[in-house]
């Protein structure tokens, strides 16, 4: 069980697989945080991030400082495009960079931010920090082969994302719509993780997207029951047989 909180929709990037724009675009407040932290009480794997930069929120070090304080582990995912500080590196137990390839012109055209700004970062903390840094790249069909060369030689382990084939992601691209293998999802049936939005609606999972369209887990779980999916389950690789990540 982990929990997850977006404290910040607000991004510095335009990546086309990420359904960020179609998000309004804010910070948690702290009275929120702070709220989500008290019924928070048994210390987890916290990711502090969710379809946002988490570097660009104005308190992030205090929140994390913050949770901390609480016992909580805490992991992150950034896009690299911003300096770490020895703080940072401190107060982190897992730091994930995103990178899909090492290619400065493909990762322009799809929205990424530098790559080279990205790898800076990166290896400032991974000489300071090497066993907190983690590689997460996003599979649409690139070549992967640089990447995966570059995470062996660095010894950095490389979690790679299947591209969503879920709905509410799918607002710049599409996937062929594939059958559903299941209608049983471990994330409303064994409680894998808790996930708070920037506006502090709690779900089930961070696969939801949209606040307003978050149904309660004993509702999906029932429609699941009747072979019926919810929208806010609509082709979600739980229920497709694609799961998401892979080494
Ligand atoms: C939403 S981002 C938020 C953190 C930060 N902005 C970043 O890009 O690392 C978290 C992770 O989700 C991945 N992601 C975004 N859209 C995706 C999609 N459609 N399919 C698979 N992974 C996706 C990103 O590449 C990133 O590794
Ligand atoms: S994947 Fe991350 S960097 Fe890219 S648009 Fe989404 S939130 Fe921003
Ligand atoms: S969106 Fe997917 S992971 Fe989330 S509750 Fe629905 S089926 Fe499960």
């Amino acid at each position: 069980m982990f929990t997850q909180i977006e404290i910040t929709t607000v991004c510095n990037a335009k990546c086309f697989y990420c359904p960020n724009d179609t998000l309004e675009h804010k910070h948690m407040a702290w009275e929120c945080f702070e709220r989500i932290m008290q019924s928070e009480k048994s210390p987890t794997m916290l990711l502090i991030q969710g379809t946002g930069e988490p570097l660009l929120h104005p308190f992030f070090l205090e929140m994390v400082a913050h949770a901390k304080s609480k016992g909580h582990r805490i992991s992150i995912i950034t896009n690299g495009s911003m300096t770490l500080s020895s703080t940072h590196m401190v107060l982190l137990d897992q730091i994930g960079f995103s990178l899909d390839t090492l290619d400065e012109a493909l990762a322009k055209r799809s929205g990424r931010t530098s790559p080279a700004q990205t790898l800076k970062h990166l290896l400032a903390c991974h000489s300071l920090t090497p066993k907190k840094i983690k590689l997460y790249a996003v599979n649409y069909g690139q070549d992967l082969e640089p990447l995966k060369t570059f995470a062996k030689e660095q010894n950095i382990p490389l979690v790679i994302q299947r591209i969503q084939p879920k709905k509410s992601y799918q607002a710049h691209y599409t996937t062929e719509p594939l059958p559903y293998t299941t209608y049983q999802c471990p994330y409303v049936e064994n409680e894998k993780m808790r996930y708070y939005f920037v506006d502090g609606t709690k779900a089930a999972c961070c696969f939801m997207i949209d606040s307003t369209k978050v149904l309660h887990s004993k509702v999906i779980q029932h429609a699941l029951s009747q072979k019926s999916v919810p929208s806010c389950c609509t082709q979600c690789g739980e229920l497709t047989g694609i799961k998401r990540l892979y080494m």
